[in-house]
């Protein structure tokens, strides 16, 4: 079978794809159904993309590589693709927008828009070669071997993240294989674990903070859980941690809690130093610092150098975390396919004539909040008009 493209990967970036790159294409994907990850992204509603896009909220070793896409298909053109499907959204926080109703509307807008591309499910890459001109493909197509010739292949296979839903890696393997280099890749927007799980009993626990690590800090809630922590605050900085840093967790992000707690004092002073807290933070954290912090007595039995020594704990909890917890629950992979020798106007290889990589399999990712649909659907499209 001769086709003109050739997509690898039925997910964001390989379904926005093959809606634009004409008759005459084919895109496989080895599982049972598209865009799984769209489905289950943004708990069930899909934060397709955020308002506030620009360049500075992606993480690459070339942190220009994603300027030209994000600038040629905007979080505005979306936001018109989606308009004209009828698809309802709203915007939950900091830019951040939500179906409505269905993370599937996406899925079937895609799939609507890529009509006239043929979709083979549970088809996986057996082999694949290239003689200078094209593309040959040894496909297996539920138990059976189809020969496929592309003048064009672009891989959209996604990252590591979440394997038990068919992430491979496989876009690495097919990108050195063509003498591409791979960064170094790890997982990220994922929780933190502790060996010694110190915030088990407060587990369920969340407040906001401001989140520092690797000399970036977020201001969004933080989640104390069995393993360790988790919440937005903490995805983000995971993706600039590294194994045996610490990071900072500031409770008092406002700045306020020194001059609340001595105007208390001077209303309230009988009041228990735990309780006037609790009006700050969750009264189970405060219950779990008190003995590391000693915090007991009245409001009145504390001089303004230790209502500063408080305050000052509270603003700078530094903790070391043992891990993340992976692949098995990272929304992203960090690093990927290196964008030194792809253009960043096409996502064409400068080795190969008619390869492409797109979407998260490239050494760029986005924060936590919509960045890295954004990205798939704006290196897709970079991707489909050069073909
Ligand atoms: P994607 O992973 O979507 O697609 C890759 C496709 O290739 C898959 O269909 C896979 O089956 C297929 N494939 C893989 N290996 C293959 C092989 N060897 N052969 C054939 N097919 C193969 N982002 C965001 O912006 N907003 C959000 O709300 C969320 N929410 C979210 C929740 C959860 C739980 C996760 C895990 C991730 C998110 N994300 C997110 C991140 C977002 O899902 C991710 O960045 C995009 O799906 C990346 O799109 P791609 O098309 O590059 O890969």
């Amino acid at each position: 079978m001769q086709v003109n493209t050739l997509i690898l990967g039925a997910g964001a970036a390989g379904l926005m794809c093959a809606a634009h790159t004409g008759p005459g294409t084919l895109v496989i994907d080895h599982a049972k159904a598209p865009g799984e990850k769209i489905r289950i992204s943004g708990g069930g509603r899909c934060n397709f993309t955020n308002l506030h896009t620009e360049p500075g909220a992606f993480l690459g070793q070339n942190p220009h590589f994603a300027k030209s896409a994000l600038a040629r298909y905007t979080q505005w053109d979306f936001i018109d693709l989606v308009d004209r499907h009828g698809i309802a959204w709203h915007e939950k926080t900091l830019g951040q927008l939500f179906c409505d109703d269905s993370a599937r509307q996406i899925i079937r807008m895609l799939l609507d828009e890529a009509a006239q591309a043929d979709l083979w499910l549970q088809t996986s890459l057996a082999a694949l070669s290239h003689d200078g001109q094209q593309f040959t493909a040894m496909l297996d197509r539920q138990g059976e071997r189809v020969h496929v010739t592309a003048r064009n292949l672009v891989v959209a296979t996604g990252g590591k993240s979440i394997p038990k839903m068919g992430a491979t890696g496989a876009a690495y393997d097919i990108a050195r294989q063509f003498g591409h280099e791979v960064t170094e890749t790890r997982p990220a927007l994922v929780p933190f674990t502790f060996s010694d799980t110190p915030f088990q009993p407060i587990s369920g626990t969340a407040c906001p903070v401001r989140a520092q690590a690797g000399g970036v800090s977020f201001d969004e809630a933080a989640l104390f859980t069995h393993r360790g922590l988790s919440g937005p605050a903490i995805l983000q900085i995971s993706s600039y941690w590294r194994e045996g840093d610490e990071i900072v967790l500031i409770l008092d992000p406002k700045g306020v809690l020194y001059d609340s707690l001595r105007a208390a004092r001077a209303s309230h002073g009988r009041r228990n130093l735990t309780t006037v807290l609790a009006q700050h933070l969750p009264a189970r954290l405060v219950d779990h610092l008190a003995p590391s912090l000693g915090l007991a007595g009245n409001l009145a039995d504390q001089p303004d150098t230790r209502l500063a020594q408080i305050a000052g704990a509270l603003s700078e909890w530094r903790l070391r975390p043992t891990a993340t917890e992976g692949y098995r629950t990272a929304e992203v992979t960090l690093g990927g396919i290196d964008t030194n020798a792809l253009s960043s106007k096409t996502m064409g290889s400068r080795h190969v004539p008619g390869l492409y990589f797109i979407g998260e399999a490239v050494d760029v990712t986005g924060w936590l909040g919509g960045y890295n649909f954004q990205w798939a659907w704006s290196s897709a499209i970079a991707a489909a008009r050069a073909i």
